[in-house]
């Protein structure tokens, strides 16, 4: 093709605007980042994800009248079929977390009523319980694999007291429930991120929002978007110690590795919410374990070494998966439940980009500039060298 007639690719999409929205804003340059106008700053210190999970699905924070109805449709829709509670079992030990949690939340199509109902009142039901139902599984994932068995849900408790409750089959201390409470917000929603755009991908052709869903944790499990935070952790345990780190990473640098946590397509900046979570695992140092004291000096360490190389040259710096292994260990989570806890999480983010899409929908169809031969002759296979 003649260069002047090849239409200009953007790999991977860099660059390119799919939707107008108003759910999300990130501000790259700044290293800002806005829910439906809230900053995350704000929203970390004052809020609690049931709320945010409102904020996101209608566009306004609720009255206490509409968060105690928003919070009740959670409470209610916590418990999981048995047949899904099986499915967790059946793959237990044979599959990532991950894959646990993408089949199972796919299986839930099989017991909502409402599955096949696109009208945005029942999709918004939808939401509603695949947010709620997705925290259970996570902690039913984590539950089984340690050796437990499932723990129905304690409605009298949050959401993020819950979670802890299922997963650990005891009532969480206040330190764990803050963690989770501040880990929950943060990762609820990031526009138009990979995982959230493979979600909006699958629900405009209009399949159902289990699908789309299912679409989405698929999408996040990936190491270059949600599944960092587990191969950051991973790579703090392979530096084992402290003074390990620069060597490390400067080997990992110049055989061209990705350093996970660091860089990002949208923020130039340091990420806002690596900047919380960091904060946050300074503030835990006092009674940490060993553990998280000797991840959070490698963690820092390698945080000054890619800042002092490769910020400015590259506009590289930690991004949300940087800091957040060692503020899960902290609570006691294990690597493999990090991944799962973000598509937990983000649920929320998911749903509600998939109700505005369906508001003004179009099919995305991409192209691709062809590359290969027209009008080959076909040759019979006996004649074929
Ligand atoms: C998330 O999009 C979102 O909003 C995602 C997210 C969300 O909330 O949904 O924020 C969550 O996914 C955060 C990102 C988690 N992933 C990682 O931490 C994996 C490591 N990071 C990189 O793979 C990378 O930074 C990406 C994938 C995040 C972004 O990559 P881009 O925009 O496609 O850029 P690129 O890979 O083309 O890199 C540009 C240059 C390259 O160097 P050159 O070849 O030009 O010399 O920067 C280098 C890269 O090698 N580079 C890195 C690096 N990230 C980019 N070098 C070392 N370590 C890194 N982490």
């Amino acid at each position: 093709m003649v260069e002047a007639e090849k239409p200009h690719i953007s790999s991977g999409l860099e660059g390119v605007y799919i939707a107008e929205s108003s759910i999300c804003k990130v501000d790259g340059q700044n290293g800002r980042l806005y829910y439906r106008g809230y900053s995350i700053d704000v929203l970390s210190s004052n809020s609690n994800f049931a709320e945010v999970c409102y904020l996101l699905l209608n566009g306004k924070l609720p009255s206490s009248a509409e968060f105690s109805d928003f919070n009740r449709q959670l409470v209610e829709a916590r418990d999981l079929p048995e047949g899904v509670v099986n499915i967790i079992k059946e793959m237990s030990k044979k599959s990532h977390p991950m894959d646990i949690l993408r089949t199972a939340v796919s299986s839930l199509s099989a017991y909502d009523a409402e599955t096949a109902d696109q009208s945005p009142e029942a999709n918004l039901r939808k939401s509603i319980r695949i947010i709620s139902k997705m925290s259970s599984i996570v902690a039913t994932i984590g539950r089984i694999n340690a050796g437990g068995s499932y723990v129905a849900p304690d409605k009298s408790l949050s959401h993020e007291e819950n979670f802890l409750y299922m997963l650990n089959a005891k009532k969480p201390d206040k330190r764990q429930v803050d963690i989770m409470r501040d880990m929950f917000i943060i990762h609820a929603e990031h526009s138009s991120n990979a995982s959230t755009f493979g979600t909006m991908v699958a629900g405009s052709t209009l399949a159902d929002i289990y699908s789309a869903i299912t679409s989405g944790i698929s999408v996040l499990k990936g190491p270059l978007h949600g599944g960092a935070d587990e191969a950051a952790l991973r790579m703090m345990k392979a530096i084992g110690s402290p003074d390990n780190t620069e060597a490390y990473i400067d080997s990992a640098l110049a055989g061209k590795q990705k350093i996970m946590g660091f860089g990002h397509r949208v923020y130039k900046a340091y990420d806002p919410r690596a900047k919380i979570i960091k904060a946050y695992l300074e503030s835990l140092q006092l009674d940490a374990s060993a553990e998280v004291k000797t991840y959070t000096a490698i963690a820092l360490r390698s945080e000054k070494m890619m800042v002092e190389k490769l910020s400015q040259s590259h506009g590289i710096w930690p991004n949300v998966d940087f800091f957040a292994g060692p503020v899960y260990v902290a609570a006691g989570i294990p690597p493999e439940l990090f991944t799962p806890i973000f598509a937990a999480s983000r649920s929320p983010g998911w749903c509600a980009h998939m109700l505005e899409y369906w508001k003004n929908n179009k099919l995305f169809r991409p192209l691709e500039v062809y590359t290969g031969q027209l009008d080959l002759q076909y040759v019979p296979i006996e004649k074929r060298q």
